[in-house]
């Protein structure tokens, strides 16, 4: 049963404690909380007080996907505002390797986020310090998109790697998930699913969950 993650960018801002006590309440498994600054994505999305905000309603592990440039420079502060997994953009970070070492170290795992562009076999390298991929299915920036049909190749391709590296990185998918793909992307390798618009723009967002959860 893939780990479901709801994106909080497609919640109702003026109602964080209620959309947060539903999450609680339902199967959801992680909060997937998404920064953007602006410059790495053509959008600005949230920063810091919103996901203090956030934590301090929520009963389940934050999962923090920056889009935004030179991540590394903001780890401890994303570490104290509550992040229990802290994801950074392969494109957005040219040592990679170090920051994947600087946020382990203060005690978070550690993710790395692919755009659609690029290619699985680069993180051939990096693999096993590597907690979680989070394969983007849109172009990130915005919720509501439609999902690229390509995705499933390249979970194939990045269940290739792990497995023959020896790895439990965790494969999570990443823009556009919907009951209608949710059970191939999982059949094709992919342990967790984000979901924005498809939750919370439904009408009961509780059995949503339950739906993409599979039971
Ligand atoms: C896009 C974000 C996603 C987004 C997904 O840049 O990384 O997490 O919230 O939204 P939906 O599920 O609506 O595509
Ligand atoms: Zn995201």
């Amino acid at each position: 049963m893939p780990i479901i993650a709801p994106s909080l960018l497609a919640c109702d801002f003026a109602n964080i404690q209620s959309e947060c006590e539903m999450l609680n309440a339902s199967q959801a498994d992680w909060f997937h909380i998404d920064v953007m600054d602006g410059v790495f994505v053509p959008n600005i999305s949230f920063g810091m007080p919103v996901i203090q905000a956030m934590k301090k309603h929520s009963q389940k592990p934050m999962d923090v996907h920056l889009m935004i440039v030179q991540p590394e420079r903001y780890i401890k502060e994303f570490k104290a505002v509550g992040a229990d997994i802290l994801t950074v953009h392969y494109e957005a970070s040219t040592h990679l390797h170090r920051t994947l070492q600087a946020i382990k170290d203060e005690g978070m795992k550690a993710g790395v986020a692919l755009n659609p562009h690029t290619p699985v076999s680069l993180l051939k390298d990096t693999i096993r310090d590597i907690d979680l991929v989070c394969m983007m299915s849109v172009n990130p920036g915005f919720g509501g998109q439609k999902f690229i049909e390509h995705t499933y190749t390249k979970v194939r391709e990045l269940k290739a790697i792990i497995n023959e590296a020896g790895a439990d990185t965790l494969i999570e998918i990443d823009g556009g998930v919907t009951s209608e793909n949710a059970a191939a992307l999982v059949e094709a390798g992919a342990d967790v699913l984000v979901a924005g618009s498809f939750v919370f723009k439904s009408k009961d967002p509780i059995a949503t969950i339950a739906q993409l959860k599979g039971k």
